[in-house]
């Protein structure tokens, strides 16, 4: 697994940004020519559910295309590609790399302005679009009263010369990478058929148009390759067993502890 954002200090709401060198900026790995026809599959049957844009946007895209192009240009010259100028600048950037794109523009406040969210972890972006980061945010338990100042600053203060980075996870019982459902019942599949899902962000502001790019790339492993790795199982143990009941709601987590012991009870 490419990343394991658990510890033995259990469940934690947390910002976590670390520094961002510029020519990580995005990843491209052996999955790329999958996802990458997904991401098509996705924008030719079902473009109104991954493609989000207000004129808001505008500025921002194209600047984002010249900055994802000239990215795979230096960092991957080995990577055959090509971005079609009919379309949209923010759907071109989105369809030659394996992350999610997300143009974040200040007008009153910080606000979603367009995206293209072809893999989202069970919520709609349609019901985003164009809102402020705390309303985006309103249904994860906790994040107004400990992350909503704090991520608000952190935009605020953003400059060019400092990206950032940060990882969410949970687990779910799908492996797919398209989730736009935001049911949140704890699925019925026996536990060591479920998924380890991480979200790898990054925050990084455009010179230019002043906007900030929020990009989402998401890591699917299944739970049975790890179920072996003591550490990690402890650490995954403890941070289900913490979290909150609120949380455990929102991620659909209700009777995973259980079922997560129960297994390791019996394996032992
Ligand atoms: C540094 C900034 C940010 C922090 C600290 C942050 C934090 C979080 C956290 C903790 C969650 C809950 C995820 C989970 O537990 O599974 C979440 C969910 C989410 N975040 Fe962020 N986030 C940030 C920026 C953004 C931005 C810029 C967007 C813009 C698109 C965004 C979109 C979302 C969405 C759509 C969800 C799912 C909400 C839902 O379930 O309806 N986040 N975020």
């Amino acid at each position: 697994m490419r990343y394991v954002p658990l510890d033995a200090r259990g469940w934690r709401l947390a910002m976590g940004l670390r520094p961002l060198a510029p020519e990580d900026w995005l990843e491209v790995d052996e999955n790329r020519h999958t996802e990458l026809a997904l991401k098509e599959a996705l924008l030719a049957t079902r473009r109104d559910d991954v493609v989000g844009l207000t004129p808001a946007a505008e500025a921002a895209s194209g600047e984002l295309l010249e900055e994802v192009t000239a990215f795979l240009r230096v960092q991957h010259p080995q990577l055959a590609w090509s971005s079609d100028e009919r379309e949209h600048p923010l759907v071109a950037a989105a369809r030659v790399v394996q992350e999610d794109l997300c143009v974040m523009v200040r007008t009153d406040e910080w606000r979603l302005a367009g995206a293209c969210v072809c893999f989202p972890s069970r919520w709609r972006l349609r019901e985003k679009v164009g809102t402020t980061v705390d309303e985006i945010h309103r249904p994860v338990p906790g994040y107004d009263t400990s992350l909503a100042a704090p991520t608000r600053a952190v935009f605020d203060r953003l400059t060019p010369e400092r990206s950032f980075w940060r990882l969410n996870w949970t687990l779910l019982d799908s492996p797919d990478l398209f989730q736009p459902a935001a049911a949140r019942a704890a699925g019925a599949a026996p536990i060591d058929q479920w998924f380890f899902r991480v979200e790898r962000q990054t925050i990084r502001r455009l010179p230019r148009s002043d906007a900030i790019i929020f990009t989402i790339r998401t890591y699917v492993t299944p739970l049975a390759a790890s179920l072996g790795d003591a550490r990690f199982v402890t650490h995954l143990l403890a941070s289900v067993e913490s979290a909150p009941e609120a949380t455990r709601g929102y991620k659909g987590w209700v009777g995973v502890a259980q079922k997560l012991r129960a297994l390791l009870d019996v394996g032992a």
